[in-house]
């Protein structure tokens, strides 16, 4: 693979900027796809800052569940050409998950590397998603390789692994490694200060209405703008009162995230023959998108706030 600049403001908005950025001239097998509709919003701005970057520290991206955090990076990565090798975080992840392990091939024992292990040989990007879900002690055996140090490889003879030096290494959380206060996100592990420490930490959240207003009629221009702001504004009503943000008794225990609004769409196109019938497919694909998640409470919640916002709108 070829080390090239690419122009960051061509890749991100289409404008040249003169500020270059590093990537590969080529896409390898690992380049995730680049879906050209993807918009990169302002929570996107401090990771490209950070991809300007040619040394920096590791990246912590954390926010809530569906609002762009892997997805942005792999697209990225797919602008810049970069190989992503992923993995995702557990209670019982164990170290070998992510350097490798013994394997046999051909009756022989061989070494399998990791994603870790790969991505630090090939000059890949780590992805290491939901990594706040494993046990601090297995992350703080990362300290070493996020100081930038080699990787010993014990298990393979002692194999030692220098880091490419376009070697990235991104995790993305819903917790900003300090545990989570709303306790929704059940498994997230308060992880250690040192570990944490190693870090630049990046807060994404959802894109404003417009951009994702915009993001839905680009992908299904067969719904009225008009029900896509609804929708939007649906959702930003649904994040005001999620208990995350909002200490009100009626919070709610859900949230509607830009997957979930993509996943409302989609199914509110796939139920519009319901329209003959005259049983609203927004409404229908709402409670099949997020409201048969919520609780009994949250559902009359959500069913008052969506009478509130589309009333005045014809679904059928
Ligand atoms: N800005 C955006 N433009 C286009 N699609 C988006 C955008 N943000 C999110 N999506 C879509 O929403 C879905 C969820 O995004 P993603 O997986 O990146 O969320 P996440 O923040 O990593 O969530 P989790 O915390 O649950 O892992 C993806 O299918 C992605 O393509
Ligand atoms: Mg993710």
């Amino acid at each position: 693979m070829t080390q090239t600049t690419h122009d960051a403001g061509e890749l991100f908005s289409g404008k040249p900027s003169g500020t270059t950025i590093l990537g590969y001239s080529e896409p390898s097998i690992y380049t995730p796809k680049i879906d050209p509709l993807y918009a990169f919003h302002e929570s996107s701005r401090d990771v490209i800052v950070w991809f300007l970057m040619e040394k920096a520290d590791p990246l912590y991206i954390y926010g809530p569940s569906g609002c762009g955090k892997s997805s942005q990076i792999r697209q990225i990565a797919a602008r810049l050409n970069y190989p992503v090798f992923e993995a995702t975080g557990h209670d019982r992840l164990e170290f070998p998950d992510l350097v490798g392990h013994l394997s046999v091939k051909d009756g022989n024992m061989e070494f399998q590397d990791g994603p870790l292990t790969v991505a630090m040989k090939q000059g890949g990007i780590f992805l290491f998603n939901e990594a706040d879900l494993c046990s601090p002690s297995t992350l703080a055996g990362l300290n070493t390789i996020l100081d930038g140090s080699p990787l010993c490889i014990a298990e393979n003879g002692g194999e030692l692994v220098e880091p490419n030096p376009m070697f990235r290494f991104i995790v993305t959380a819903n917790s900003n490694g300090a545990s989570d206060d709303t306790g929704l996100y059940q498994g997230v592990m308060r992880q250690n200060i040192a570990f944490m420490d190693r870090f630049i930490v990046v807060e994404v959240g959802y894109p404003k209405t417009e951009v994702e207003v915009n993001l839905l009629q680009q992908k299904f221009p067969q719904i009225p703008t008009d029900i896509l702001g609804k929708m939007v504004d649906f959702a930003n009503d649904v994040r005001k009162n999620f208990m995350g943000n909002s200490t009100a008794h009626d919070a709610l225990e859900v949230t509607l995230s830009t997957r979930t609004l993509i996943r409302w769409a989609e199914l509110t196109m796939a139920f519009q023959p319901l329209s003959k019938q005259g049983i609203s497919p927004v409404m229908y694909a709402l409670d099949r998108s997020l409201g048969f998640r919520a609780s009994q409470t949250s559902r009359v919640a959500l069913a008052e706030m969506a009478k509130r916002i589309f009333n005045d709108i014809s679904m059928n």
